[in-house]
């Protein structure tokens, strides 16, 4: 049985700095054919990314992916007259063309594939089709964990697409998913951003990936970035900014001010989309209301442009490059965290 390492087991090894400052340092990538400033997405969940945080995080240098669970109609009219990159989601039931047609219509820059298992036959079939259909709309699709189904999508995208794809990689490692508890099934996020990264890479192919699920803190985000990510799916980091969907809560014995925070396959939220819920691989949570997004994007770049400064690189191909990973104990991760002020 191997090993697979998740963010907490690991730490970058800091190199020689001759970076100038934090200033000196692009976050630029390119996720499918699209170019962010910043490598950073909004989860398509429900209670993530609607119009307000796409447009927010879109007119910073990230993207939004507005999420799926409502009709076409409410999708695409908050997609309408959005300004800067933003992405929409579709599924793979017998909708997927015409809401990715009608998303395309309205300015959709690109469309996210979104099946919690991607590595799945119907999957490949409608990544394909919609490849071939409309030839000038890039795709993410996801989600995976496993060099082996990064594999399989490289040999069965044509070459000549490729550089319109990006994989989206994680399985059961988001902070509501309760996959990993509900099926057994599922890779440390990290783990399966190492293997995918490792398969494509051998393979040469022009795919890209986002690390998805799991990301508690910019560190988490330079390491994911430097196991080759092109880009990271933030849903809790997110949430409970003003931008995400759903009302503040306050409690009136404390004052304190919350959002709910949803798993997209909880019973909230499914419940909301289709009138209730069977079966729910998700959980849910209220999360401290944190403001204007704004304040939590901006404090996340300068802690990943402070990583790449001690990597002593100043843009993402290099830390990809330069980057060495040390397995850290539990008497290591403990040194990491604030300590001895008791
Ligand atoms: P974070 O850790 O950023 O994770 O909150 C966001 C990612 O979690 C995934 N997701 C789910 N996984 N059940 C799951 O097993 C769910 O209900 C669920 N909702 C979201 C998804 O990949 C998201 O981007």
């Amino acid at each position: 049985m191997r090993t697979a390492l998740s963010f907490d087991d690991v730490l970058l090894v800091p190199g020689y700095n001759d970076v100038g400052s934090r200033k000196d340092v692009s976050l630029e990538t390119t996720v499918a054919d699209v170019i962010l400033d910043i490598p950073i997405i909004a989860a398509n969940m429900p209670s993530v990314c609607e119009d307000e945080m796409a447009a927010a995080i879109g007119s910073m240098g990230g993207m939004g992916i507005v999420h799926r669970m409502q009709t076409i109609l409410s999708q695409t009219d908050q997609i309408t007259n959005m300004p800067y990159p933003v992405g929409g989601a579709i599924g793979i039931g017998a909708d997927w063309a015409a809401r990715a047609q009608s998303l395309i219509e309205m300015g959709t820059t690109i469309i996210c594939l979104d099946v919690a298992h991607g590595h799945q036959e119907r999957v490949l079939d409608v990544a394909v089709e919609f490849l071939l259909a409309f030839t000038d709309t890039p795709l993410i699709i996801g989600n995976i964990a496993t060099g082996d189904a990064a594999a399989r999508f490289d040999t069965l995208i044509p070459e000549k697409f490729q550089d319109r794809v990006a994989l989206k990689v994680g399985v059961g490692g988001g902070s509501v998913c309760t996959t990993r508890i509900k099926t057994g099934f599922g890779v440390p996020t990290l783990q399966s951003v190492f293997d995918v990264c490792e398969a494509l890479s051998e393979r040469e192919s022009s795919i890209t990936v986002i690390a998805d699920g799991g990301l508690k803190s910019s560190g988490d985000i330079v390491k994911a970035l430097a196991a080759g990510a092109d880009a990271v799916m933030l849903g809790s980091l997110l949430a409970g900014t003003r931008q995400a969907p759903g009302d503040i809560i306050k409690d009136d014995k404390t004052g304190l001010k919350y959002k709910v925070y949803r798993g997209a396959a909880s019973y909230g939220a499914k419940a909301a989309h289709f009138g209730e819920a069977e079966y729910v691989e998700g959980a849910e949570r209220l999360i401290p209301y944190k403001g204007d997004v704004k304040k939590t994007i901006d404090s996340l770049v300068e802690g990943i442009k402070s990583g790449l400064t001690y990597c002593g690189v100043d843009n993402l191909a290099d830390l990809r490059g330069e980057a060495e990973f040390v397995r850290i104990t539990d008497a290591g991760f403990r040194e990491s965290l604030p300590h001895g002020i008791f």
